[in-house]
């Protein structure tokens, strides 16, 4: 990993959780230097989990700035909670709620706008990884982004490589799988713009406490976005301290 990249490691909880749950991460939890460390609860938790010692993340926004969204959330209510990172095209947003490549760029232009940072997840399903093109399907969720922001969101945004048949699955891609995807990534972003070689390029897909070293000592891998073993504070300081 390039030394300007500082490792991540951000924790989804998805819809999941409890005020419990998070008073005991509160508790236990110490931060580690060697890696950024981000907690994406759910909204209505956001106000409970405001700390210093990692940073607080939303699981999505409106591409609304304001106005009549009902059960939307605008970016300037989360930058009010403390919010400093919003993920955005998220899969299961992508396939519950519709979200297209279309809009999930305009959602990663309002929250640069705003001026937080998104954690902007790409990954192929099954499908495409059996009898398609990996690479094509990822550059075009990308693609869409820079057509609709232009290439400089890569000067801030952190970008999540998450193939579908991973997520939740149990079934990781191996580290020389999602090495050859962030490998494909990082050279494309930094023909779109130089200073793509310092944008954090983060894997997920049921990262846990015994892979997570393999997958992080990949060069192009800078970090996680952790869904399931991140409401496990044990298992998740395990997979922050194997990001260094
Ligand atoms: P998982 O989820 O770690 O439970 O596979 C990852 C994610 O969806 O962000």
């Amino acid at each position: 990993m390039a030394d300007s990249r500082k490792p991540m490691v951000a924790g989804n909880w998805k819809m999941n959780g409890s005020l419990a749950l998070l008073k005991s991460f509160s508790q236990s939890f110490v931060s580690d230097n060697n890696a950024e460390v981000v907690l994406c609860v759910p909204s209505p938790y956001l106000a409970a989990a405001s700390r210093s010692d990692f940073a607080l993340g939303a699981q999505d926004c409106s591409q609304f700035v304001a106005g009549a969204h009902t059960g939307d959330v605008s970016v300037d209510m989360l930058k009010e909670m403390g919010v400093e990172y919003v993920i955005v095209g998220h899969s299961e947003r992508r396939q519950d709620h519709g979200e297209s490549n279309l809009v999930v760029a305009e959602k990663v232009k309002t929250i640069l706008q705003a001026g937080l940072i998104p954690i902007l997840c790409c990954g192929e399903p099954l499908e495409v990884r059996e009898n398609g093109d990996v690479n094509a399907f990822v550059a075009d969720q990308l693609a869409a982004v820079k057509t609709v922001c232009t290439s400089d969101f890569l000067d801030t945004c952190v970008i999540a490589y998450e193939p579908i048949w991973a997520i939740g699955t149990g079934k990781t891609a191996s580290p020389e799988q999602a090495q050859e995807v962030h490998g494909f990534i990082r050279k494309m972003i930094c023909e779109w713009n130089p200073k793509a070689q310092n944008t954090r390029l983060l894997y997920g897909g049921s990262v846990n406490a015994s892979n997570a070293d393999d997958l992080f000592a990949k060069p192009d891998i800078d970090g996680g976005l952790i869904g399931g073993a991140s409401l496990k504070i044990d298992d998740f300081a395990a997979i922050i301290a194997a990001a260094k």
